[in-house]
């Protein structure tokens, strides 16, 4: 039997084992797992002794090339995807828009156009619903056929993409009957315009107030409200990026009762503090994103709930707009910066490290919040997600000691800053294949756009029973 490629000596880890052994890859599968396995029969050999042998990181949040509060995100889905593999993130899933009136199968060719050509790895779509006036409703069950079986819906940005509360359950109602996932965007848009108009009236305007404007009880409430419709309607329901204590309550309420709810944090709610955002002169608009950024004692609730299972994913919401050209359209009105912030590079770094590095949780549940769960979720697993005989050979060679700092002067991300510039982190990936083909080795990028696939999904029922 001949293979392409055998990483020897790796110690493998999955979401449930770790264990020394060598990964045989054949035809951008993994082909065979086991001990001493011929090399003779490989014509490459990577060497992983001393190294983690993991699956490849899914990041199920990036914006990538979207047009978002007058300017466009500035990674697309070359750099985009380029730079998560610098991270050790093979598949992403982004979100194709549907504007109001709009058919969803537009939503869908348009951002099947923006990614075909440019992708280094692979890639799929949830959908953003933003209107559900027209023939939408149906329209999700024939992108489920085509494999989008995920919608985003948002509780905020009242007249941009709000949905309101009988909208919202008739599109739960759908996700029950065909087996997608509505994955919510909650915050409570009405009470916090209320605020907004508030404070700029009181002459607020810098970008600290884009934070004091969100209480962390718009977010709760919203995501309490997201559960009772979802639970009306008799759906699962995924809440993105949630950020705050008061909202993980709400989830963890809902677990202990059996519903199906699930939620995704991100490395900057992890890290980063309302702190950041007395940083001097306009420096704050580097940390306007929504949810905002909230007081520090919440980053240890966090932590706990990604480990205790209260949480089950780690995303980024990347959406990155570069300081210069871009955060500074709201220079004299904290509600004019594009909101958004990047961080697909270094999700599996900061969360290794302050997981696994840090003692929190084990290397096993690192990999099921960073690529495992998220493959059950999204429809993707087995395929991804794993190291199994037969799934996709997108796995990483990751180095668990070795540090890194992270910088803007550094990173491979389209964007003139980062978010955690000059945070050290324990644990970096040395080798990077994207089904058997190596993308990184070092900080050489061996990939090239267009041979990333778009992934028609299952869906979450098909997957999860
Ligand atoms: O500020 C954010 N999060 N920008 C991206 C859009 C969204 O709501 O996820
Ligand atoms: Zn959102
Ligand atoms: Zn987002």
């Amino acid at each position: 039997m001949g293979f392409d490629t055998i990483i020897k000596n790796g110690s493998v880890v999955t979401a449930t084992d770790t264990y020394t052994a060598d990964v045989a890859i054949a035809n951008g599968k993994i082909n065979a797992i086991g001990i001493d396995l011929p090399a003779q029969n490989a014509t490459n050999i990577l060497d992983a002794s001393g190294k983690l042998v993991l699956p490849g990181g899914i990041d199920v949040h990036t914006h990538l090339d979207m047009p978002f509060g007058g300017t466009t995100s500035a990674d697309d889905f070359e750099t985009g995807t380029r730079a998560a593999a610098f991270g050790g993130t093979t598949t992403l899933i982004d979100f194709a828009i549907q504007y109001k009136g709009q058919p969803l199968r537009q939503a869908f060719d348009t951002w099947m156009s923006k990614a075909a050509s440019k992708a280094t790895c692979d890639y799929a779509f949830h959908c953003i619903v933003t209107d559900v006036s027209g023939g939408q409703l149906s329209e999700m069950n024939d992108l489920v056929h085509e494999g989008v079986t995920s919608f985003k819906l948002f509780m905020a940005y009242p007249g941009v993409f709000m949905l309101d509360d009988g909208s919202i359950f008739k599109a739960l109602q759908t996700t029950s009957k065909n087996g997608g996932m509505v994955c919510m965007h909650a915050e409570n848009g009405s009470a916090i315009d209320v605020i907004v108009q508030q404070a700029l009236a009181e002459g607020k305007r810098a970008p600290k107030y884009h934070a004091l404007t969100r209480p962390t009880t718009a977010e709760a409430e919203a995501v309490g409200r997201a559960i009772a419709l979802a639970e009306m309607a008799g759906a699962p329901i995924y809440i993105v990026h949630l950020s705050c204590n008061d909202a993980l309550e709400k989830i963890r309420e809902a677990r202990d009762r059996g519903l199906p709810v699930y939620a995704e944090t991100c490395p900057q709610y992890l890290y980063l503090s309302l702190e950041n955002m007395d940083a001097p002169g306009f420096e704050g608009a580097k940390y306007v994103f929504t949810p905002p950024l909230r007081e520090k004692w919440n980053q240890d609730k966090l932590w706990n709930g990604l480990k205790h299972d209260h949480l089950q994913v780690v995303s980024t919401d990347h959406c990155p707009f570069c300081f210069k050209e871009q955060k500074e359209m709201g220079r004299d009105d904290f509600t004019k910066i594009p909101n958004g912030g990047p961080g697909v590079e270094h999700r599996m770094s900061l969360i290794y490290s302050g997981g696994v590095a840090s003692g929190r949780f084990s290397a096993n549940r690192f990999v099921e919040l960073v690529s495992t769960t998220p493959a059950k979720l999204f429809g993707l697993f087995p395929r991804k997600g794993t190291i199994a005989i037969g799934s996709d050979a997108d796995l990483v060679i990751f180095d668990p000691k070795r540090k890194h700092t992270i910088s803007a002067k550094t990173h491979h991300m389209r964007v003139d800053y980062s978010m955690f510039e000059g945070i050290e982190v324990t644990g970096m990936p040395d080798v990077v294949l994207s089904r058997g083909r190596v993308v990184v080795d070092g900080d050489k990028f061996l990939g090239r756009a267009g041979q990333g696939e778009f992934l028609r999904r299952a869906t979450y029922a098909q997957v999860n029973g």
